[in-house]
């Protein structure tokens, strides 16, 4: 009896062992290839130091600086009890009609297109267009062009999906736009997807219009996706989003990636939507059924509100203007106590991404450990520039929208004050 209760114990009630130790089942090498961001290792600092009661600057998350609309959330609350079934339930796993009726109208009205609600699939925010775009489109072993610093996801999602890629650089020399020769060595009968963020994350550029024609040229040419990730489309100051959907050869190939995270400041909600020839958006419903089923139903009608209430400009017309002076804050404070680092302002998105290179070097560091000390020493976090790709290498990522122009100075100012205290020793 004892015997068998022993072995029991040892072999048949996994995961613990003979000395009830736990031990873990089997990875899969798909999972554990990924590793543990940076980002992550510093947004969960940023909870160990308020946790400690220290005055945390975080300049790392690409939060809205404002929450969404007063009027619209009472709205929306009032609905929500009034109506609780309806706002609760199960809708289709493309999401709501009314809602991707309401997409229609938007994109209509700032891009001057159209776009058949068929073709519209409400996703858990744009991470999950992202990955569901992904996963249609390519098998282990295919080819993706990044353009190199991007947003830090792509990386993971290439070597978690198996993809090989091929890198164009866009450096601050060059406004963070890639050389046309890169792109046009780069796209090929091999490549299944393009992949362009614009406005940018991290380098908050907007990607130049011809540029995007030749994307969009060589993607119908060589039978590629073009992968558009327009996050950013309403955050723009000083120059224009380009919606290439208005060139006539785009939209053929084209998956445009959107999220209402930024736009109408919902990240928690976890809401976005892709668009996408039939073929593409077919296969995604069939995967996003597996997945999720559907996209959060409370949100998907909040968005539908937002849209067609009006809150949206009167949301963006209040906080761009606040954003736009956060962004030249936080130049002029990179100019002043920063004076070797390379900086630019940028016309649009939500972050500086200033290259550091001097500073790094000279104390022998690179910018991971650069971060995890400033974080350590002076509570303020930033995120360093090589997670978002080679080129990004020395560079810090600071968001500018969350912070009040003191507190963006006051950060900078801090950042000097680690460089002298570090370059002291
Ligand atoms: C370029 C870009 N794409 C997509 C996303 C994903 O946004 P979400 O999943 O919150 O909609 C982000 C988030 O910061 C982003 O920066």
């Amino acid at each position: 009896m004892l015997v068998k209760s022993v072995i029991e114990y040892a072999f048949l009630i996994p995961p613990c062992n003979l000395f009830g130790v736990l031990t873990l089942r089997k990875i899969s090498s798909r999972s554990s290839r990924i590793k543990p961001s940076p980002h992550r290792r510093l947004v969960a600092k940023v909870d160990e130091l308020l946790k400690s009661g220290r005055v945390v600057y975080n300049y790392s998350a690409g939060q809205p600086g404002l929450p969404p609309d007063e009027n619209l959330i009472k709205d929306f609350y009032e609905r929500l009890v009034k109506n609780p079934f309806n706002h609760f339930r199960y809708v289709s796993t493309k999401g709501l009609y009314e809602l991707r009726e309401a997409i229609k109208e938007d994109l209509r009205k700032y891009g001057g297109f159209d776009v058949d609600p068929e073709n519209v699939v409400v996703t858990s925010g744009g991470v999950e267009g992202m990955n569901l775009s992904l996963i249609t489109t390519t098998d282990p072993g295919d080819e993706v062009v990044l353009l190199d610093p991007t947003y830090s996801v792509y990386w993971d999602l290439a070597e978690f999906y198996g993809l090989r890629v091929r890198r164009c650089r866009q450096v601050l020399g060059n406004g963070f736009q890639p050389e046309e020769e890169c792109l046009k060595n780069a796209v090929s009968k091999n490549t299944a997807a393009v992949i362009v963020v614009s406005p940018d994350n991290p380098t908050s550029r907007v990607l130049r219009d011809d540029l995007m024609r030749l994307i969009a040229d060589l993607c119908v040419d060589n039978d590629v996706w073009f992968i558009y990730d327009e996050a950013y489309k309403h955050v723009v100051y000083d120059e224009e989003h380009v919606w290439i959907q208005r060139y006539s050869r785009t939209m053929e190939k084209l998956i445009s990636i959107n999220s209402f995270s930024k736009d109408i400041a919902i990240p928690g909600f976890r809401l976005g939507y892709t668009y996408a020839p039939k073929e593409v958006v077919a296969e995604i419903v069939k995967i996003k059924g597996l997945l999720s089923i559907t996209s959060p139903v409370p949100g998907q009608w909040f968005a539908y509100y937002a849209l067609t209430s009006g809150v949206k400009e009167k949301y963006l017309s209040k906080v761009l203007p606040i954003y736009r002076s956060r962004r030249d804050a936080l130049y002029d404070a990179i100019r002043e106590h920063l004076p070797e680092a390379r900086v630019w302002r940028p016309p649009a998105s939500m972050y500086l991404f200033p290259d550091m290179t001097p500073y790094i070097e000279r104390l022998g560091m690179n910018d991971i450990d650069f971060t995890y000390q400033l974080a350590d020493r002076k509570a303020v976090v930033m995120l360093p520039g090589s997670i978002f790709g080679d080129y990004g290498n020395n560079h810090l990522r600071i968001t500018f929208v969350t912070q009040p122009e003191e507190k963006l100075k006051r950060g900078v100012e801090m950042v000097s004050e680690f460089l002298e205290e570090l370059e002291k020793h």
